[in-house]
């Protein structure tokens, strides 16, 4: 017998709380202006959210797509924006920053304080001889320092490229090389899982000629973080404290023009060569103000923000540094990981500063999980108002565990669905206004447009079965204008999936159920998502091959119940390493790409295979190995080139089991 869905069998929703909804900063109007008048809507939030040296006239000019501008005429610096208005606003008092480091120690860094300190960087920066235009490379941990170093470099109008300070010496010099920067900021070292952790030796080796070609940079600042040694080059390097000190705390902010570039950011694709994100100034900052302060509900004189990202990664460029200083918030900003020194280390900060919004990813939400909610239990988190989450898919029980626990059964968690290359949040719900669907991301934000497509680009009505894949349909101000020096692989990589004119393919999965929400459904390229990082298998692979026992390798991204997917690697060793010990390999296999790459992009699992299965052109089935990888019955094996090879790849794994 067929059942059919009753309501009880619905999923359940959650309707906004009443108080929240009456004073929420957004309503529901804002669909119907932006569905109305889309650029015009552009245009107001432009207006009122920023403040710009000259007015802009225009809203988009998209006569040389997929290149667009946005605000174009117009003229803003970002760091003033950030900083210099809310001072000039009498709001210099208030905190933008409660910085809590790793072993306890504590800063409180007010607008006027942000303000003296960008100002002196800036001077700084301008000394050692960065100009507006040039690139200066920042490599930091998570100190406020980070903070004014980005500003800094925004206020002179240098775009900055942030390098996540986990990264390997050899993954920065390849950010360092290919965006040519001038400078790079760093520290001595940052304190991770209780110990200071040295991050200067790598900026040295990363700085070194490479194949006779001197490195671009000709300046490096070091922030005393651990206060370990460091090796100094005369002339390079320069301690940040003394450039700060003997520097002019007034500096007159540079006005760009709109389209200006504001920063690069490198992340992977599905190639092993990162790209560098290019985003320009009015527009990004339009959009890291308005979803910043519609998502989060955010009303700057009251609430304490806090979202636990790395400035390295996007999320902390738009929901750490830009948006929430756009919107003169006062947000916390905490140095090390979760644990250390106790499993409750984001509870106390919580409570101690009475938190009210907090953004994080489903993996760190699943780690809590496992944690216990007896760590959870023993504080007070009801100043807790609404919840966000990011990075991967939420599913429906961490969802539901988060509103419960950490949000007392009464807060909103809006699930946002964005990228690197879009630059602020795109599909999320409103939580004044949307009633809220655990596991959906839901519906586009006002002035966002999005369809769920097949194969052939056409349109997959709400309520369809299968799964599709997302699109972006019209140009939004956040948008990337570029991959930094590589106009070509832009064109490629998202305009051209699909034929028609003027569609982003954004390489997701998706579906809408019948109510129009969206269901997003993970990567449809070769991007793995582990703990909410992009990490390309190609990228992987290449660190394996350039080990010395490695002959061919294979890498795929299998389901893990915390970090949403884990890396496995299959390689082939070459003859020379034949007789090495399968358990010491992997071991020095994982531990090689740590060191290429980062310890993120660190294999769960490296199987020694002898054979890979490929198709008869030579390209290798990674759906075959991702059925192995979790363990499933593997597919259809009739377009290998040679069958039995998932056989021997089957019998390997079982008898290594
Ligand atoms: C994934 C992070 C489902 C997605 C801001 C996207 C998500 C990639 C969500 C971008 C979400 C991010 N639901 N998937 N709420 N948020 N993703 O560039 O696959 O580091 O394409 O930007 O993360 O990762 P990125």
């Amino acid at each position: 017998m067929t059942q059919t869905a009753t309501d009880s069998q619905q999923p359940r929703t959650y309707p906004p709380p009443a108080e929240l909804a009456a004073g929420a900063v957004a309503t529901a109007a804002l669909y119907e202006e932006a569905a109305a008048d889309r650029l015009a809507f552009w245009g107001r939030q432009a207006s009122e959210l920023l403040t710009w040296d000259v007015q802009p006239t225009q809203v988009l000019d998209w006569s040389d797509a997929p290149f667009a501008k946005w605000f174009a005429d117009g003229e803003l610096n970002a760091a003033a924006n950030c900083v210099d208005r809310h001072v000039a606003a009498g709001n210099g008092d208030r905190v933008a920053l409660h910085w809590v480091g790793e072993p306890g120690d504590t800063l409180t860094v007010t607008y006027a304080d942000l303000h003296e300190q960008v100002q002196r960087a800036a001077n700084a920066l301008s000394d050692l001889g960065v100009r507006t235009g040039d690139r200066v490379a920042i490599y930091l941990p998570m100190v406020p320092e980070a903070v004014v170093a980005m500003l800094a470099c925004a206020r002179l109008g240098a775009p900055h490229s942030v390098v996540f300070s986990g990264f390997s010496a050899q993954a920065l010099r390849d950010r360092v090389d290919d965006a040519q920067a001038v400078a790079v900021i760093t520290a001595d070292g940052g304190y991770r899982r209780g110990e200071p952790a040295p991050l200067k030796p790598a900026v040295d080796a990363a700085l070194e000629p490479r194949d006779g070609a001197e490195s671009t940079v000709r300046a490096v600042l070091v922030v005393r973080r651990t206060g370990g040694e460091v090796a100094w080059t005369e002339g390079r390097d320069h301690w940040w404290h003394e450039a700060l000190e003997s520097s002019s705390p007034v500096h007159e902010p540079v006005s760009v023009g709109a389209e200006h570039p504001l920063f690069v950011l490198y992340t992977s694709g599905s190639t092993g060569k990162p790209k560098g994100i290019l985003h320009t100034t009015g527009g990004y900052l339009t959009q890291a103000a308005y979803t910043h302060r519609n998502v989060f509900d955010l009303h700057p004189e009251t609430d304490v923000y806090w979202c636990g990202a790395d400035i390295g990664w996007v999320t902390g460029h738009t929901y750490i540094v830009y948006g929430p200083l756009l919107n003169g918030t006062t947000s916390v900003m905490y140095e090390g990981t979760p644990n250390t020194p106790t499993q409750d280390r984001w509870w106390q900060v919580v409570e101690t500063y009475g938190v009210t919004k907090l953004y994080t990813a489903p993996t760190t939400i699943r780690t809590f999980m496992k944690w216990g909610e007896e760590l959870v239990s023993g504080h007070d988190l009801s100043t807790l108002q609404v919840l966000g989450s990011v990075g991967e898919p939420i599913n429906p029980e961490a969802w539901t565990w988060y509103r419960r626990v950490i949000g007392g059964d009464r807060t909103p968690v809006v699930d946002t669905w964005w990228q690197t290359e879009t630059g602020g949040i795109m599909i999320s719900a409103l939580p004044g206004v949307t009633s809220l669907k655990p596991g959906s991301a839901q519906v586009p934000l006002p002035g966002i447009s999005v369809e769920v497509v097949d194969d052939e680009g056409r349109v997959l009505p709400a309520g369809h079965e299968g799964a599709g894949y997302l699109v972006l349909t019209e140009p939004w101000p956040g948008m990337l204008r570029g991959i930094w020096g590589d106009d070509e692989r832009f064109r490629d990589t998202y305009w051209s999936r699909f034929a028609k004119e003027g569609w982003y393919f954004a390489g997701d999965g998706a579906r809408r159920d019948a109510d129009g929400d969206v269901w997003l459904l993970g990567r449809v390229d070769d991007v793995m998502n582990v703990s909410g990082h992009r990490i390309s298998t190609t990228e992987v692979e290449s660190a394996l091959v350039s080990h010395p026992s490695v002959a061919e390798a294979a890498v795929v991204g299998a389901s893990d119940p915390t970090t949403g997917q884990g890396i496995v690697a299959f390689v082939i060793l070459r003859e020379s390493a034949h007789d090495t010990d399968p358990a010491a390999v992997g071991k020095e296999l994982r531990d090689h790409v740590a060191k290429e790459i980062s310890p993120i992009a660190k294999p769960r699992q490296v199987l020694v295979v002898s054979e890979l299965p490929k198709t008869r052109s030579g390209k290798i089935m990674r759906r075959l190995l991702r059925d192995v990888a979790e363990d499933r019955q593997v597919g259809d094996v009739t377009t290998l080139a040679d069958s039995s090879v998932m056989a021997s790849i089957q019998a390997g794994m079982q008898s290594g089991k």
